[in-house]
């Protein structure tokens, strides 16, 4: 029986990949180094730290800065991140979110967030979702980020349920292998091929058949 659902936030509530490419782009651009949108595409619920170390990769100068350093990097990227997501309103929730959280509170099920932004809360507020969210993860307080099962085992044990009662949604490889270590259930959203380790896979979150939760 399902006792609560997991959901990552970036890509999954809320489009947010733009802008956290419009961020890493100009952060990268200003140590010489240049992304398109398949580095962005390797980006997708990978922590903060682990995605600027894949930039410098990129460019071939992993190894270049020091960690002082590299945090000065993030903490730059992360200024201009909440700059551009400073706009969000309920209006930038995908649609069949609400409608979901709605329905999954009316049969008793938990929700919780599982994702590896700090940005979490904030966005959460921003788009009025609060009301819905039992627990959300706070990253910081876990060992090992996606695709590590960590953040979504977190859940769980905040929610006092066990893995095998919870349903993790995730649009990232990362995040899907994160919830599958997890002994969880896997919905997918986004595409099928590119989501292959997925239990089932949805275009979007509005798709999702309500017969497999409950
Ligand atoms: C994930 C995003 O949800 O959160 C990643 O998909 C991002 O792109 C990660 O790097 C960490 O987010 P933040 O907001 O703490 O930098
Ligand atoms: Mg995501």
């Amino acid at each position: 029986m399902i006792k609560a659902v997991i959901f990552d936030l970036d890509g999954v509530i809320t489009e947010t990949s733009h802008q956290h490419f419009e961020a890493w782009k100009a952060i990268a651009h200003m140590i010489g180094v240049e992304i398109d949108s398949s580095v962005n595409e390797s980006l997708k619920g990978v922590s903060r730290e682990e995605s600027l170390k894949i930039i410098l990769a990129h460019g071939g100068i992993l190894g270049k800065y020091t960690e002082d350093e590299m945090e000065k990097l993030s903490f730059c990227k992360n200024e201009y991140y909440k700059q551009l997501i400073s706009q969000f309103t309920p209006e930038n929730v995908f649609e069949g979110v609400v409608e979901l959280f709605a329905f999954l509170r009316a049969k008793g099920i938990k929700i919780a967030i599982g994702s590896a932004s700090h940005n979490a809360p904030a966005l959460i507020k921003a788009m009025a979702l609060e009301e819905y969210i039992d627990y959300i993860v706070d990253p910081s307080e876990v060992k090992k980020g996606k695709p590590a099962p960590d953040i979504f085992l977190k859940a769980a044990e905040a929610l006092e349920v066990e893995p095998s009662e919870c349903i993790g949604v995730e649009d990232a490889i990362a995040g899907i292998k994160a919830i599958k270590a997890a002994g969880m259930y896997a919905i997918g959203i986004g595409d099928a091929e590119v989501l292959k380790e997925a239990d089932i896979v949805f275009n979007s979150i509005a798709e999702i058949d309500l017969s497999i939760i409950t």
